[in-house]
């Protein structure tokens, strides 16, 4: 990756102008927002309604068209600490607002995810999305191997991320369970693929932009992964999701996470559950803060359909390969940007 201008450090500037790598002619603007009274809102599935299921099966059924029709659902009443919630908030939002040169000293290294930084910059001409301030990391690792690692320590304390990444990967668990159930697939086919499964976390910080029509905060993409937690950390608007060839902007919700399916899911249920496209957005008067954590199976594991989803009815979509294939592919082409679900699909499936 190459070294580009910190955007949070530039919107601290009086400038009226953004420089030309952050105007986005590449993006789509034909596609309309939804806006109005009429915007359809992203399905709410309260989790406690959902694991005390009632005879109706009502919430799962909520869940499952979720999955099918939207790729996201907010999930409320989910259990997750709120002090923890809170603490974990504050202490993202105080690294944010560290100096420069303190953020810079967590710079991340060529070929590493886990940093502060803008990843996957490959050229010099390169269009640059304006979120400057991201950081991979795997949570798995870092309980057992960088535990002293400075991006740690001061990013949060040890005991909130450790935390938090623990109730993440619990709620993670806990839907996935859920969603094996909605599609009529082996839960403990679900719960082997995903136990000690990789998890990583990215936090992602937008700051005001004074041209917001012509930037864009986050680049659409669908997300690679199995399946996406992702806590917004104040009330500014901006991720949209793409549906029915518009985009429908997703209202944060007080005390919900936004779930949505990943690539890999979208292989794991044969095409039934939907990997969506969406965006994130930026606005001249706020900032935006918010924390995505990735959840795949583990890196040995074998891509593919779920055997227990598959019979004579039901042939595969996609084909099997070993996950960190899939990986290296899917690194391969996002520096290309090319579209790499394509390579998985069965042709004439
Ligand atoms: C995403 O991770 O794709 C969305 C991030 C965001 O809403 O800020
Ligand atoms: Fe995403």
């Amino acid at each position: 990756s190459l070294m580009v201008p910190c955007v949070q450090e530039l919107a601290r500037q009086p400038i009226t102008n953004i420089p030309p790598r952050y105007i986005r002619a590449d993006d789509d603007r034909s596609i309309a927002v939804f806006h109005g009274a009429s915007t359809p809102s992203v399905p709410v599935i309260d989790l406690q309604r959902l694991l005390h299921e009632d005879p109706l099966n009502s919430e799962m059924v909520k869940l499952h068209s979720a999955c099918k029709e939207w790729g996201f659902f907010q999930i409320v009443n989910h259990g997750v600490n709120a002090f923890l919630l809170e603490k974990f908030k504050t202490e993202v939002g105080d690294f944010f607002k560290l100096p420069y040169e303190e953020k810079k000293k967590l710079w991340h290294q060529p070929d590493s995810l886990e940093g502060f930084g803008q990843h996957f910059v490959v050229s010099e001409e390169q269009k640059l999305d304006w979120n400057y301030i991201h950081i991979f990391m795997e949570t798995e690792l870092y309980i057992t191997v960088v535990m002293s690692s400075m991006l740690i320590f001061t990013i949060c304390c040890r005991e909130t991320l450790e935390a938090y990444s623990l109730e993440a990967k619990n709620l993670a668990m806990t839907i996935l369970t859920q969603m094996a159930k909605a599609l009529g697939m082996k839960t403990e086919e679900m719960t082997q693929l995903f136990n000690d499964g990789m998890q990583s976390m990215r936090m992602n910080y937008y700051p005001p932009c004074p041209q917001p029509d012509i930037a864009i905060g986050l680049t659409p993409h669908s997300d690679a992964d199995a399946l996406t937690i992702l806590y917004q950390l104040n009330d500014t608007e901006g991720l949209q999701i793409r549906k029915d060839g518009k985009w429908i902007p997703v209202k944060p919700l007080e005390d919900a996470f936004v779930i949505n399916i990943g690539d890999i899911m979208e292989i794991v249920s044969n095409g039934v559950y939907k990997s969506i496209e969406h965006r994130a957005i930026v606005n001249s008067a706020k900032e935006r803060l918010s924390v995505a954590t990735f959840y795949n199976p583990k890196l040995d594991s074998e891509l593919g359909p779920a055997s227990s989803l598959i019979n004579h009815q039901n042939q595969p979509v996609f084909r099997r390969m070993p996950l960190q294939l899939y990986f290296e592919e899917f690194f391969a082409r996002k520096l290309n940007g090319k579209s790499y679900l394509d390579f998985v699909k069965i042709e004439n499936a």
